[in-house]
């Protein structure tokens, strides 16, 4: 589906473009990805559910991303209502094939949605609807590739001084020194505890990338340098220096939903000029989230 500034794709409830008023591409798309099943497209926004990376059974980063999703005609209002140019709404359920493998019903209610400032903003609505009185588990991300000018020339922000798993390091655990996070080789790490707003600042485009987040307190800072992309046949040799993975995730504490229980998952993207520091955002728009008893959601 291409709705002008942005274009999500049913394989995988995946969103691979998202464009500025100029018409240029925010995100980034491996020129070697493959956009079809069985593989994840590489770029854009994977979803990552009900597993994050290995932890769990379960392939990596679940199995969402490699699912073919639907048009949901008639999703439930939200709460608020969400303010947009363009969206659409998706739903996954699980097949048969998948209940052999992750043995929990669920509805994934995905709103992809371009706010009036041109906002890219993802709403995921994840229920339990189980019949047998059971509540599941799951970990879950964001997985965003951004288009950057040059790895060696940006900096992410809002994530300093906070503990971090290095899973370069058997998922050890370290606490941040810098100011910010730079780009010097390998860099996989998932902070944890993390604010609601993280900035990705590229001095060279002039443009920092906000991410606002709710209902995920980790966040996820990836870049596979040149070892890593050689070894990846869906990404070329060079193309790490045009990308960073900054993805709004919920991984260190499971969230677990009973049955009926709908969980919240948000993400608001923008795109602004110049030097921005994330200390100068907003600090007081926070993005609500959570788990909704059955009986609170409208
Ligand atoms: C990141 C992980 O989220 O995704 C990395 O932290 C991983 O460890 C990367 O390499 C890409 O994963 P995949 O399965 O899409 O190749």
């Amino acid at each position: 589906m291409n709705l002008d500034f942005m274009t999500v794709y049913l394989y995988g409830g995946h969103v691979t473009s998202w464009k500025d008023e100029h018409g240029e591409e925010l995100l980034f798309v491996s020129n070697k990805a493959i956009f079809k099943p069985p593989k994840a497209i590489r770029g854009g926004i994977p979803i990552c559910f009900p597993q994050f990376s290995n932890f769990g059974q379960l392939e990596a980063h679940g199995f969402a991303r490699n699912k073919i999703w639907s048009v949901d005609t008639d999703p439930p209002p939200f709460p608020v209502p969400i303010s947009s140019r363009a969206y659409i709404d998706l739903i996954l359920k699980p097949t048969d094939e998948d209940l052999k493998i992750w043995p929990h019903s669920f509805e994934y209610r995905l709103r992809v949605a371009l706010g009036p400032g041109g906002d890219l903003m993802l709403t995921s609505r994840i229920r339990n609807t189980n019949a047998d009185g059971k509540p599941f588990s799951f970990t879950f991300a964001y997985h965003t590739y951004f288009s950057i000018s040059d790895i060696s020339e940006i900096r992410v922000e809002g994530l300093e001084t906070l503990d971090y798993l290095d899973n370069l390091q058997d998922r050890a655990r370290f606490t941040e020194q810098g100011d910010a996070i730079v780009f010097e080789s390998e860099l996989d790490r998932i902070y944890l505890g993390t604010p609601s707003k993280i900035a990705i600042i590229d001095h060279e485009k002039k443009r920092t990338f906000v991410v606002r987040k709710g209902g995920l307190p980790d966040a996820v800072v990836w870049n596979p340098w040149d070892k890593k992309a050689k070894a990846m046949a869906d990404f070329g040799d060079d193309e790490y220096k045009r990308m960073v993975c900054v993805e709004a995730a919920a991984i260190e504490k499971a969230i677990t939903l009973k049955p009926g229980e709908e969980w919240t998952g948000k993400l608001e993207l923008s795109a602004v000029p110049s030097s921005y520091y994330s200390g100068q955002l907003d600090p007081d728009r926070v993005i609500q989230d959570s788990v909704v008893p059955e009986d609170s959601v409208s």
